[in-house]
């Protein structure tokens, strides 16, 4: 079946890169003449919108971070009245204020299309039923996916988080193509269809678009295997609008493509904020292109990746696969330390199910680290020993540091129902 690109998505570089600078100017300019955070920065800077004349120029413009937007709670970097404002949404915030966001009428159109072709991509068409597990509400995972569902002329089934038994029931009754949902909360069904006696690889699923948490390629592996469907990652955060920012195609499965058009990514070094070249590690960055009711400038997504040429769609550059959040970075005597670098390690261990939490303890003055990891039903005593000791080796000589690891029963760590936290952090002073 031919499958019909947006003509965004078939743009050359060049092309592509003359309407991102003209698209970046407006933005620039919306950004100063109606948000007073924008102008302040600017002119503190030095700069005027107008002294963007290349996307090089980008770079001497001055970040945006977390914290401003908390600062200007609750509409404070609004760039539009508050009656053309036709949705809020807003992040969880652990501590202290959310942080909101805004979209007008257009906004939300661009994020159904930028929705729709990040679902076409995952290999969803036209006709096709989307179970939707991400969480309705403030978080923008539900609505967000909702929407681009419809753009493409799908059937929504909107279940939004919990009531697991339910989901499962639901999944076989509607026969849905495709599951919109956290990789965590994937596993969290897997563990249903099992207890409900029912065989996950004779669901009438195709495909499972994750995302809203890091996941690794091991994690591809098993919901792969155990659901025999295609799984890809799909990427974004609310303030720069939600999903539907980067896409992996089904095709290719190598990383997401970043929606450009809308989205001008950019990767600094985390320490001194100096832009890198495409390829290497660094934070990602986001300026939008043509959102109305909260344009962003250099958002500091405190996400670590690289970018790499596009592949399946050649005139977009691809992220790698997110490898965690700069906050999420746990700091072992000097070692720096990934929740992904233990997932993958976990799932490759034989005897263990693909559940583990991070526990941090403070002993005097030593932090210490224990991999808490979920043995298999089936597995034995001597397995269990075996996985424990083979899970501390790979941790020692992969990131070369010592953890504890402790295997407990089958289904005792708490199960996700949305985005998975990974780390129990039990240190005190
Ligand atoms: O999580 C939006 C979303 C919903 C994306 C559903 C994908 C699917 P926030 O709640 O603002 O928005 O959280 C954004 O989640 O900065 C990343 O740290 C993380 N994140 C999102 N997608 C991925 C991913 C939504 N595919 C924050 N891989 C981001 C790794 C992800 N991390």
């Amino acid at each position: 079946m031919t499958v019909l690109l947006d003509a965004a998505e078939q743009l050359g570089r060049d092309e592509l890169g003359a309407l991102q600078l003209g698209r970046l100017r407006t933005t620039l300019r919306r950004a100063y003449e109606n948000v007073p955070f924008y102008r302040q920065s600017f002119d503190e800077a030095g700069l005027r919108p107008e002294d963007c004349r290349s996307l090089a120029d980008l770079a001497r413009f001055p970040f945006t971070v977390k914290t401003d937007l908390r600062d200007h709670y609750p509409f404070g970097m609004f760039a539009v009245p508050e009656s053309d404002i036709r949705r809020i949404h807003a992040s969880s915030g652990t501590t202290g204020r959310p942080t909101v966001v805004g979209y007008t009428e257009r906004d939300l159109d661009m994020w159904a299309d930028v929705v729709a072709r990040s679902i076409r991509a995952a290999g969803g068409r036209p006709g096709h039923k989307v179970h939707v597990a991400y969480g309705y509400g403030l978080f923008t995972g539900g609505l967000g996916a909702h929407y681009g569902a419809e753009r493409l002329g799908c059937t929504v089934i909107p279940a939004s988080g919990g009531m697991t038994a339910r989901q499962v029931q639901l999944i076989q009754d509607f026969r849905p193509e495709i599951v919109m949902v956290t990789p965590s909360y994937m596993l969290t069904l897997l563990d249903e269809f099992e207890r409900q006696g029912v065989d996950p690889r004779t669901t009438s699923l195709r495909a499972g678009i994750f995302g809203a948490e890091p996941w690794t390629e091991e994690m591809r592996r098993e919901i792969e295997e155990r659901f025999a469907i295609d799984a890809v990652d799909i990427y974004g955060l609310s303030e720069v609008i939600g999903p539907g920012v980067a896409q992996e195609c089904v095709e290719t499965k190598d990383g997401l493509h970043i929606w450009e058009d809308h989205f001008y990514p950019e990767v600094v070094d985390p320490v001194t904020g100096e832009v890198l070249p495409d390829g290497e590690r660094g934070e990602l960055v986001f300026t939008s292109l043509t959102k109305e009711a909260m344009p962003v400038v250099r958002y500091r997504t405190r996400d670590l990746t690289r970018l790499l040429p596009g592949t399946a769609r050649p005139g977009f550059r691809r992220m790698e696969k997110v490898t965690g959040r700069s906050d999420d970075m746990v700091v072992l005597r000097g070692v720096n330390l990934f929740p992904t670098q233990i997932e993958e390690i976990v799932l490759r261990t034989p005897g263990v199910a693909p559940h583990f939490q991070l526990r941090l303890t403070r002993e005097g003055r030593m932090d210490h680290l224990t991999v808490r990891a979920e043995a298999r039903a089936e597995s034995t005593g001597e397995q269990r020993a075996a996985a424990s000791a083979s899970i501390a080796a790979a941790v020692k000589d992969g990131a070369g540091v010592s953890v504890g690891v402790e295997i407990v029963a089958p289904g005792t760590l708490e199960r996700s129902v949305g985005k998975l936290r990974r780390i129990e952090d039990l240190r005190t002073g």
